[in-house]
């Protein structure tokens, strides 16, 4: 047998016989897993495009450079229209209003110089509520704009809905945000909060309100800024400006006294954890019971009232 192994013939058929049937067993594995392989190479190319579409949307979306990710889940916009609904009755259009805001928040921030400040929820909320409260007159006021991003977001908002606006800010425009008691850390855009960027800023807005914007450079518990904006009734103002319970309360003694009858006040970050003055302020000032100021409700972390 030996002999017959080392005989050259015997081995050149074994080895035939041997790639014969290496040659079938790779056939039939190859027949059953080929659609296996096919299978998975589509996935992974398919998984492969969906990763690059995220990770470009992700540049598009992701926080850097803002005050946080502007990815909203459904549930998120879903809260959001329900809260909508309920300050301002509106039932037909607050999501086409909220769809209509987060689109100009992503447009106005991608070309902003600075940011809008707050979380998607909050903003894309006070943009699609004030107009959908029907402000008794387009006189808009903004205490605290940091960036003027927001203030040339809203007057577009308002315009949308038929409102011809006309924007006053009030900001001490000093380089930074100036809250009291608080120590600022660096802004995560690296932009000075200053009246030129302001500036830039409402030209985005593209309508006259936004360009004709009038800027007073101060604070809003200063007499001398009281004076300087008090010249006519407002239909809209934000209050974002001193965050403090102490700033917060005289904030809104002042606008009782010059906003419109009918007039929409809205209260930033009211209930948000990190201003607790905020809220604080606003209950004290309407336990008073004299107060012209109706709380309509609360929509992400922003109050709604109306004025008598
Ligand atoms: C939270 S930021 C405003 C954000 C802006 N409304 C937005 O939506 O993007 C607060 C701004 O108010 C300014 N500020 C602080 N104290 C103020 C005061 N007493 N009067 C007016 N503005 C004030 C800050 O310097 C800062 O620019």
């Amino acid at each position: 047998m030996p002999s017959l192994l080392r005989n050259s013939l015997t081995k050149r058929v074994l080895r035939s016989a041997l790639t014969a049937m290496d040659q079938r067993v790779e056939r039939g594995v190859a027949r059953t897993t080929r659609p296996l392989r096919t299978e998975l190479d589509v996935l992974r190319r398919e998984v492969d495009e969906m990763q690059q579409r995220q990770y470009a949307l992700g540049l598009l979306l992701d926080g850097t450079a803002r005050s946080g990710h502007r990815m909203p889940r459904p549930a998120q916009i879903d809260t959001l229209v329900r809260q909508i609904k309920d300050v301002s009755g509106d039932n037909e259009h607050a999501r086409r209003g909220v769809v209509v805001a987060y689109r100009t928040l992503i447009a106005m921030e991608a070309l902003a110089v600075g940011r809008v400040a707050g979380s998607t929820s909050n903003i894309c909320g006070k943009l699609a509520t004030v107009p959908l409260l029907s402000p008794p007159n387009g006189n808009i006021l903004e205490i605290g704009t940091l960036y003027g991003v927001f203030a040339s977001a809203l007057v577009r908002m308002v315009h949308r809905a038929g409102i011809e606006p006309d924007l006053t800010i009030v900001d001490p425009l000093a380089g930074l945000q100036l809250q009291p008691g608080t120590a600022q850390n660096a802004d995560p855009t690296g932009t000075p909060v200053r009246e030129d960027v302001v500036r830039a800023n409402l030209a985005l807005g593209g309508n006259r309100a936004a360009l004709e914007a009038r800027i007073q450079q101060g604070f809003s518990s200063d007499p001398e800024v009281r004076a300087a904006v008090s010249d006519r009734e407002y239909g809209v103002i934000i209050v974002d400006g001193d965050h403090s319970m102490e700033g917060v309360a005289s904030d809104l003694e002042w606008v009782e006294q010059i906003v419109a009858s009918g007039g929409i006040v809205v209260l930033d970050d009211c209930g948000d954890k990190a201003w607790p003055g905020v809220q604080e302020a606003l209950d004290k000032h309407l336990a008073t019971g004299t107060s012209r100021l109706e709380l309509l409700g609360t929509v992400a972390t922003s109050a709604y009232l109306r004025a008598a």
